[in-house]
């Protein structure tokens, strides 16, 4: 067992941002990080990373936890293996105590299978570096096909020779365990090895663990396939892994966008020639996982097609789940009878990358021009093609989107742009009920997330006292004590004789009893109690006062700097337009913190009515129907207020 010092070590160092972020992309927003959850398939980011909390939470899916959940969950991992990741990653040297011989072995069970396809690896190069046949056949047809020494190295190619058992005998000599050689599918049932005759290509996850092979047949006159791969094992499932993508992940993040192609041997060529944002679906059409693969990196995906028309044609019928995921597909027709691989090499990197990027066209062009082609003359072909590219671009979630690539289309196909807009409009609507209503429940699901991220603590207690910061509600109170606390005795309005606290206390009076923070309502009430007594409330009553903890609270106030709460801009997705401290105009941002404070009455509200409307909605009674309306109306008003304080309502 790995010792409790270490695990307390690992904890302190693995910043949940950092590790997250080697397999989500993540974009700043307030003080937390946000992007796509990689754990449910979804098209507007609802995975949060919050720093100063040290957790994860999806408001779409609800997985949370910590750097070692994350870890654990996102990798398929036990907690100890999560943490010798972490350990790994941060350069932590593990302390263990020793494990019972039963518990080690179930702890390690998955770890055991990666480290058998770990052994074939280098049972396979060394059968490809270090044997006559092998540099013979092996490495001479990996160098005519222009791969250098440390490409072969890095991908980990290698050499299955043509003998029964080979494999099989030195791993069972080499003390690996015949039934964990079939569990990784690399000894048939038979006993004899999985892999003969074969270049062999390691297919790793996106850490970089081995979970499987493909390996290509050489010889040309031979019936049996020129591809075979790994069966589907604990580790390996063929619809879930991108062939080389942990190659590609970080040039991918880097350039924002993804190069999707079919074989093994072209993400080996363009990676070599420095193009490495690419993988390979290995001869399969996408599937909705790999898509999600790819989009916790980027959401811009370019497809290159080898020449063959027919093929693009099928290819590109799968693609309408592509667009329902709101990926930007572009498409690239190679020249006829080229691969990416042979037209790399015949072209030069230069003049590909000029290729690729000039000839990308965007999917739903592609098939309007490709079909276009197609029905010119024949009314009823050209009938269908109208509906096919309607039913592409009515899958595609932003309207303005649609918008463009119908006024396109509609050139190309030489028809009246109002009848494309009709037809998609239809389809289009035809799905819209069902959408309203999985809308609102997943704002009503997401809502509830947030109050329970906003409340929760760390997964796991502290181990240095965490900076204290504004609790999520009670951001807005602290605000306006902070202002009665810094310029409470100001004048509001010199004509009245009106002060900043009377102006305070007079417009929050009714809703003092709905503070969160206790502290923070004890100090308005001491204010008010002030005020009635003919008293002013200025800094120095507050830094005096007799309670000693109203005392440390203005202090703290005073002196800490200004901040706005985390919560601010994530709830409300607004951007503040004022962070300055508000100590210059205390008449404006006390107006300003009231108008925060209601905003937040109206949250509550909102949230209330929400409820009221799933309750309804879950009885199936139609009365929900006028609190979804008066949800609007309040959101309305909410949205003026938060207009009235000068923000950006995204
Ligand atoms: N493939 C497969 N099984 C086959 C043929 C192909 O799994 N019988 C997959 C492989 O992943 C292969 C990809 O489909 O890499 C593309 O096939 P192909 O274009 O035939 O192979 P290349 O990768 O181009 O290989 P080579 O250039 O060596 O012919
Ligand atoms: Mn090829």
């Amino acid at each position: 067992m790995i010792k409790k010092k270490s695990v307390e070590e690992i904890l302190e160092i693995a910043k949940i941002e950092e590790v997250v972020q080697d397999f989500v992309q993540l974009k700043r927003r307030g003080v937390n990080l946000i992007g796509l959850c990689p754990f449910h398939s979804e098209k507007t980011p609802s995975f949060n990373v919050s720093p100063s909390k040290g957790i994860f939470k999806c408001f779409g899916c609800g997985k949370a936890g910590d750097s070692v959940n994350f870890v654990m969950e996102h990798e398929n991992l036990t907690f100890p293996e999560a943490l010798r990741y972490l350990a790994k990653k941060y350069g932590v040297t593990l302390e263990e105590t020793e494990l019972s011989q039963e518990a080690r072995a179930e702890q390690q069970h998955l770890d055991s299978l990666y480290i058998v396809n770990q052994y074939a690896l280098e049972y396979y190069r060394g059968q490809l570096f270090d044997t006559d046949l092998g540099k013979s056949v092996g490495l001479n047809y990996f160098r005519e096909r222009g791969f250098r020494e440390e490409t072969i190295r890095k991908f980990g190619l290698g050499f299955a020779p043509d003998k029964p058992d080979a494999f099989v005998v030195k791993a069972t000599h080499d003390g690996y365990n015949p039934e964990l050689l079939k569990k990784v599918g690399l000894m048939s049932q038979y006993g004899r090895d999985f892999f003969r005759s074969r270049v062999m290509f390691p297919i790793h996850n996106l850490s970089g663990k081995v979970v499987g092979f493909g390996g290509r047949i050489l010889a040309k006159d031979v019936k049996a396939p020129k591809y075979i791969n790994t069966p589907e094992t604990e580790i390996y499932t063929k619809s879930k892994v991108l062939f080389g993508a942990f190659f590609a992940k970080r040039a991918i993040r880097q350039l924002d966008e993804c190069i999707l192609v079919e074989g093994y041997t072209d993400v080996i060529s363009l990676h070599q020639a420095g193009i490495e944002n690419v993988v390979a679906s290995s001869g399969t059409s996408l599937t909705v996982d790999q898509i999600q693969l790819i989009r916790r990196n980027t959401e811009n995906i370019k497809i290159l097609y080898d020449g063959d028309l027919a093929g693009i044609k099928a290819a590109l019928r799968g693609m309408g789940m592509v667009l329902e995921q709101g990926l930007n597909v572009r498409i690239v027709v190679l020249p006829d009878g080229e691969d990416p691989d042979s037209y790399l090499k015949l072209a030069g990197v230069e003049a590909f990358k000029t290729y690729i990027s000039q000839e990308a066209k965007d999917l739903v062009m592609f098939q309007a021009g490709l079909l276009q082609e197609e029905a010119a003359g024949d009314p009823i072909k050209k009938a269908n093609l109208i509906r096919d590219i309607v039913e592409s671009i009515a899958r595609i979630p932003e309207p303005i989107k649609r918008s463009l690539y119908i006024r396109e289309c509609a050139r190309i196909m030489e028809v009246e742009e109002q009848l494309l807009v009709n037809e998609t409009n239809k389809i289009v609507a035809q799905h819209f009920r069902k959408q309203q209503q999985e809308k609102e429940r997943a704002q009503l699901r997401q809502f509830e997330a947030e109050q329970e991220l906003l409340q929760a603590e760390p997964a796991r207690p502290a181990l240095k006292p965490k900076e204290e910061t504004a609790a999520g509600d009670a951001f807005q109170e602290k605000d306006i004590v902070r202002i009665l606390v810094a310029g409470g005795a100001s004048m509001f309005d010199p004509e009245e004789k009106l002060t900043v606290a009377q102006y305070i206390i007079s417009n929050i009076e009714d809703v003092m009893e709905d503070f969160d923070n206790k502290l923070y309502q004890r100090a308005v009430h001491l204010t008010r109690e002030r005020l009635t007594a003919g008293g002013e409330a200025n800094t120095g009553f507050f830094l005096n006062h007799p309670d000693a903890e109203i005392r440390e609270m203005a202090i703290g106030l005073v002196t800490s700097p200004y901040e706005y709460s985390e919560n601010w801009a994530k709830r409300w997705e607004i951007f503040l337009t004022t962070q300055k401290m508000p100590d210059e105009n205390f008449i404006s941002d006390s107006t300003q913190a009231l108008k925060r404070f209601k905003l937040r009455k109206f949250d509550k509200m909102i949230r209330q009515n929400a409820e009221q409307v799933k309750r309804l909605f879950e009885q199936k009674s139609d009365e929900y129907l006028i609190y979804l309306k008066l949800d609007q109306k309040l959101k309305a008003l909410r949205n003026k207020l938060a207009g009235e304080l000068g923000t950006v309502v995204l």
